[in-house]
Order: structure tokens, then C-alpha cells, then sequence
């Protein structure tokens, strides 16, 4: 058979007392949702809430401990993906799941649940023609998905789905790779296949204003249990932050001290080529000045990760190098040490975490070595380990079920956390962060940046790299835009303008 499965319409979904542990941890207690069909449904929480977990017992990739899932108006068994597949559930993960060399339509039609073996790809063309021809909105088909921006990819994602016949549809935080636009289209479209009865949309999210702004209900979690649903239109962002962090406060903003100094760290012609090897990344000159954020603003995939990854020494440049504080350095452990570097990589659970080793283990990462008094060790001292870990954990409220527990268990907000509380802690010369907040929940997000402005305050240079411009007005004191590998613009945080500024990003100054 070629062509897709056509989708008889919305899904209502219905999760009925869901409980679900991990050994002792009680990740989900008594959860009772129910998810509408033809609705756009928002879930909000805190890190370590329990959203992703309740999601993956929908899919089936959890088996719940307790409670039952109804699909219309039957009670099903979604004992693996396939069987939530079967019935008409999907998932769009944040991670992309594309293969990168194959195009659109290719991807659409392998992952097929029965693929024949000898594809007629002519005929698997013009199936898909029509079915994108009944589509409310389409992504580019015929190249290979490599090339496509994040927002195309992700339409792509969606029209997967669609063609595959899912007609419930769960997006684990879906925008936190795209640009404020890109995130506007693509909320818009999924609104619009709700609102045409075409799909239901259960959508994890941290953005409130994404809430008010597409969403027509919200369900909460806090710690594992389901506080409440409500209609959008009837709640304030003051009332859904209220019921997600219920009687804590939000940290208070830190003032912005100026005192900048002499250059801690400073980039020159350094010259890389990008991960596809067609392109090169090519900078002539980067200062930060000690008591300076300095903020690179840019679309991602225009050379950041690139950047980061000399920068962190997970890439050797073709030429040009780093000084730190007027010294020639060269990223390694001991020169960390020794220079008071310190930095948050993107997708830290792979870049900056042995992620099948403890809590306590990974934030003593950088001190496991040391006394006290910074000299080197030569056994480890446990106990001391677990207690610092706990107390790192308690400050930087990491939630797990302890410091024993492999970070690989830790929720993805609270795995950002741990690598922030053990790279925020210590003299900082130079610190280097990339997506700071990225999948934090809007206290912590607050708060981490309340102490990145702490840390430059102390006399540290700091460089921000990130994708959320909002976050590069509002913490740094001078804006640099990298577009397609280089700096295309500066500007300094009096003269700022939002505008501009994302004019440079989409290469359109
Ligand atoms: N495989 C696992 N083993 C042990 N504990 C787990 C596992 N998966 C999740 N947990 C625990 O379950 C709790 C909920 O985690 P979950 O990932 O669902 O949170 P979340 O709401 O998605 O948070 P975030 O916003 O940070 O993504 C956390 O305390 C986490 O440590
Ligand atoms: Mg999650």
C-alpha cells in the first residue's frame, strides 16, 4: 500500500489515576488529565514535576506503575510505543529525530510502520503530493534535511506525524530550538489543526506567554501530582506560576554593578571550518573585558556550537587561538584549574556529564582531586563528596531522589542545574556559557540569571552565548550577532536595539 493512513480526525485522551515509581523515587502520584479532542493542551511544571515522565507513560515507553489510559471512549493497553503508535498517538521529540542526509519525503515514507522493501518511489511521491496537498501548511519536501532551519525541521516533524496518521499529538518543550518567530508559526499551525478538528496537541512547555498565547487549556504538575486544569482564558501568568511553584518566592534580580576591567579573555583570528565542512567560521578579534558580560546573539547553526567547542577544547582550530588574561591558553583540565575558567556547553548532559555516574560524583567533577585548601588528593573522601554535593544541591535546589542517583535520572531542567551549580561555584575568572537556561523552569531561569550577573559583578568576563534574544538584552553590556560564522554586528547595551539586532540575525541588516 503506498500513501498514509487517513486520519479520521482529533483524539480526547485520558490519563486515570497514573502513578508511576522509580524504585523508591515517586516520579508521578495519582495523576488524573484529561486531554480534550480538537484541544490545544499546555502542560506546566517545574523541573522535575513529572511532564516528561507523564508524556512517556502515554507513549508507552514507561510502563505506569498504577492507573489506566482511555483513548476516546476505550480503555487501551499501551504497553510500548508501537501499541500507542497503533493507536493514534505520537510523539515529537526535542530532539530531532530526522535522519540529516535523507530529504523530507524520505523520512517520511521509512518510517513507515510496514515499509515494502522495494520502495515505488513515484508512487510514494504522488501519494505524498496529495496528502501535503490537504495540509494547512507544508515544509520543504526534496532537500535533505540537514539543510533545513530548525523551524523547518520541526514543521517537518509535524507533518510527519500527520502522515503517519497520529491524531494526538505530544510535544516535549517543541520551541526551545526556535526563534521567537519560527516558535509563533509553528504554535500557530497546531492551533489551527486543533481548531480544525483535525488533531489534539498536548505540548510541554515552560513559556507562559506560549500558554496564554495558543493554548486553550493548561493542566499542572508539582512534584508528581496534578494541581489542576484550567481554561486558559480564565488565568493570569501570575495564577499558573502560583499553582506550578506553589508558596515559594522567586529570587529577586541582582543590580547591575559597573567596574570593567583589564581583558580576561580574548579570542584572535581563529578560523574553523563548520560541522558540514562547507562553511568557515572566522573570527578576527573577541575581548571580554573582566566585569562585562559580552552577549552573542544569533539563529542557531550559524556557528556557535563551533565556537563553544574551541573554546571548551573540543575542537582544535585551524588557526588562531585564546589568551586569558593576556596569556596564550590552551583548554585542558590542569589550564582550567589554573586560569579559573569555567563553562556550560550546550546539551550539558553529553558535553559536560559522565551521565552514568552519581550526582555527588559529577558535581565534584572539577574538586574531586582537591582538599580544601585546593591542594591535590590522592584518595577520595566519600563522605565529604556526598555532603558537598548535598549542599550544592540544596542551594541550587536540584531536585533528585539524592546525590547517590546517576545523573542520567535527573529531569533535563534539574541535569542544566547541577552543571550550573558546579560551574557558577569557585573564583571565576572567565566564564563561558551557551544557552544558559535553556529547558529551566521560569524560577530557576530567574534565578541562574540573577547569578550570572553575580559572577560578572565579582570581576569575572563573561560570554554568553544564546539563542534567546531576550535573555542577551536583558543580561549583557555589549551585543555581538554571529551570523553564518562570523560577527556581522555590535552594538553596546545603551544603544540595543531588539530590531536591528534580529534583522542582523536572519542575515537581513
Ligand atoms: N529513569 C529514571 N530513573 C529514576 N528517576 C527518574 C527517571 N526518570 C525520571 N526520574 C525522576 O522523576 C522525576 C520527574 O522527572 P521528569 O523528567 O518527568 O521531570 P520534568 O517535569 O520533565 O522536568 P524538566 O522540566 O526538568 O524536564 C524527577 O525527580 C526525576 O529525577
Ligand atoms: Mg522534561
Amino acid at each position: 500500500m503506498t500513501g498514509f493512513a487517513a486520519a479520521a480526525g482529533a483524539l480526547s485522551v485520558e490519563a486515570v489515576g497514573v502513578s508511576m515509581r522509580f524504585g523508591d523515587v515517586v516520579a508521578l502520584d495519582d495523576v488524573s488529565v484529561r486531554v480534550e479532542a480538537g484541544t490545544m493542551h499546555a502542560l506546566l511544571g517545574e523541573n522535575g514535576a513529572g511532564k516528561s515522565t507523564f508524556v512517556k507513560c502515554l507513549m508507552g515507553f514507561h510502563r505506569m506503575t498504577a492507573g489506566q489510559i482511555v483513548v476516546g471512549s476505550r480503555e487501551v493497553d499501551v504497553r510500548d510505543p508501537r501499541a500507542a503508535h497503533a493507536h493514534g498517538l505520537g510523539m515529537v521529540y526535542q530532539h530531532f529525530t530526522l535522519v540529516p542526509s535523507l530529504s523530507g519525503a524520505e523520512n517520511m515514507v521509512i518510517s513507515r510502520e510496514r515499509v515494502p522493501t522495494v520502495i515505488d518511489w513515484q508512487a510514494e511521491r504522488a501519494a505524498l503530493a496529495r496528502f501535503v496537498d490537504t495540509m494547512p501548511f507544508t515544509a520543504p519536501l526534496d532537500v535533505p534535511v540537514q539543510r533545513l532551519a530548525a523551524g523547518e525541521r520541526q514543521k517537518l516533524e509535524i507533518l510527519k506525524q500527520l502522515y503517519l496518521g497520529r491524531r494526538f499529538l505530544i510535544l516535549d518543550e517543541p520551541t526551545s530550538v526556535l526563534t521567537p518567530g519560527e516558535a509563533d508559526e509553528l504554535l500557530g499551525t497546531l492551533r489551527d489543526l486543533t481548531r480544525s478538528g483535525r488533531l489534539t496537541v498536548l505540548m510541554i512547555t515552560h513559556k507562559l506567554r506560549e500558554v496564554s498565547a495558543f493554548a486553550h487549556v493548561v493542566s499542572v504538575l508539582r512534584q508528581g501530582r496534578h494541581v489542576g486544569t484550567g481554561r486558559v482564558a480564565d488565568l493570569d501568568h501570575g495564577s499558573m506560576a502560583a499553582m506550578m511553584i506553589g508558596e515559594k518566592t522567586v529570587r529577586a534580580g541582582t543590580e547591575r554593578g559597573n567596574a570593567v576591567g583589564s581583558v580576561g579573555l580574548r579570542v584572535q583570528d581563529l578560523r574553523t571550518p563548520d560541522r558540514t565542512g562547507r562553511k568557515e567560521i572566522v573570527i578576527d578579534s573577541l575581548s571580554v573585558r573582566s566585569g562585562e558580560i559580552v552577549g552573542i546573539a544569533g539563529i542557531s547553526g550559524n556557528g556557535q556550537t563551533e565556537l563553544m567547542e574551541v573554546l571548551t577544547g573540543q575542537r582544535r582550530p585551524q588557526s588562531g587561538g585564546i589568551r586569558i588574561d593576556g596569556r596564550s591558553y590552551v583548554p585542558s583540565r590542569a589550564a582550567v584549574h589554573a586560569t579559573g575558567v569555567r563553562c556550560l556547553p550546550e546539551e550539558p548532559l553529553r558535553n559536560a556529564c559522565a551521565s552514568r555516574m552519581s550526582l555527588a560524583e559529577n558535581l565534584a567533577f572539577r574538586t574531586f582531586d582537591r582538599t580544601v585548601d585546593g591542594r591535590r588528593r590522592f584518595w577520595l573522601d566519600r563522605p565529604a563528596l556526598r555532603s558537598r554535593a548535598r549542599d550544592l544541591a540544596a542551594r541550587f535546589r536540584i531536585h533528585a531522589a539524592s546525590v547517590e542517583h546517576p545523573m542520567a535520572s535527573l529531569s533535563g531542567g534539574n541535569v542544566q542545574r547541577a552543571v550550573l551549580a558546579r560551574e557558577l561555584t569557585g573564583t571565576i575568572r572567565v566564564l563561558i556559557v551557551a544557552n544558559p537556561c535553556f529547558g529551566l523552569d521560569f524560577a530557576a531561569v530567574a534565578e541562574v540569571r540573577s547569578r550570572i550577573l553575580t559572577v560578572r559583578n565579582s570581576g569575572a568576563a563573561v560570554l554568553l552565548i544564546s539563542e534567546d534574544l531576550d535573555e542577551i538584552l536583558e543580561l549583557a553590556d555589549r551585543i555581538l550577532v554571529m551570523s553564518e560564522g562570523r560577527i556581522v554586528h555590535e552594538t553596546a547595551r545603551a544603544c540595543a536595539d531588539a530590531a536591528v539586532i534580529g534583522r542582523h540575525m536572519a542575515g537581513r541588516p
